[in-house]
């Protein structure tokens, strides 16, 4: 596990987009793992910038999101749906059809999960997932007490998460459940990087770091071979002095 820690939230923005970009310039079919919240935005605004000047294509890319709410058409402004065309498909040369996420109008929302997870096993699994933090440490929608073996689900939001999540809702209106990626799912990308700004990950941080248990959902990371944690100094400021050496100070060394 590699953490690199960054000053200036923007200059981690443009590693985390820089390191995406070269991806898909090694392998233009690449299958890239997407997450959303509020966290990626200034990723994706990067990684449009990016794209743009050195006119990478991403006609190739295929996509896979690690969840969407159940009962929200893709139209809703809530909706991952919609949150993915408007920062990030729509500015650069995706094909769409190639971009999947779970069906939240889906008529069985556990057939959905459970096709979700063969359409991610079929186009020959992750290369590259990119992942946020909860503040509960969850990661896609995997809450507190999600089992380590988990596959793509229907899963129940926990209050803290609805509350996390509740400002993009102008309605007040969220929805109790999700599909979710699984732990196991996200476990078996090939490489992984989890971006985490500013002091209200610091905890989530701290504990995802700290003993590998289903109560810190993202402490599985820990098992995994190749994770990148990209955080600012507010995010790891919890971290207890003997992990620091286990940090990287990063400051413009863009990969
Ligand atoms: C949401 C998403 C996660 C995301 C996390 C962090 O609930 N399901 O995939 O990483 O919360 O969100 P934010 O970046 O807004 O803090």
């Amino acid at each position: 596990m590699k953490i690199l820690s960054f000053k200036a939230t923007h200059d981690l923005e443009k590693y985390a987009a820089t390191l995406i970009l070269n991806e898909v310039q090694k392998k233009p079919r690449l299958v890239l793992g997407l997450a959303t919240g509020r966290t990626m935005v200034g990723v994706y605004q990067e990684l449009v910038h990016l794209a743009q000047n050195t006119f990478t294509s991403f006609k190739e890319v295929t996509t896979f999101n690690l969840d969407e709410y159940v009962g929200l058409s893709e139209l809703h402004p809530a909706s991952f749906h919609s949150y993915m065309n408007e920062k990030l498909f729509s500015h650069l040369s995706f094909d769409t059809t190639h971009c999947f996420l779970p069906r939240g109008m889906a008529l069985n929302a556990e057939a959905e999960a459970l096709r979700y997870e063969n359409e991610i096993q079929k186009s020959g699994g992750i290369d590259f997932q990119l992942l946020g933090l909860g503040q509960n440490a969850h990661i896609g929608f995997n809450e507190p007490g999600s089992s380590f073996h988990s596959r793509t689900r229907l899963v129940q939001l926990s209050p803290a998460t609805k509350a996390q999540n509740l400002f993009a809702f102008s309605d007040g209106q969220i929805p109790d459940t999700a599909i979710s990626m699984g732990l196991a799912t996200i476990m078996r990308s090939k490489k992984i990087l989890l971006v985490v700004t500013g002091a209200s990950k610091a905890v989530p941080l701290r504990d995802c770091l700290a003993d590998v248990n289903e109560y810190v959902p993202a402490s599985i990371l820990q098992r995994h071979a190749a994770v990148t944690i990209l955080a600012d100094e507010e995010a790891l400021s919890l971290i207890p002095e003997s992990q620091k050496k286990l940090i990287t100070r990063t400051d413009h060394n863009l990969p």
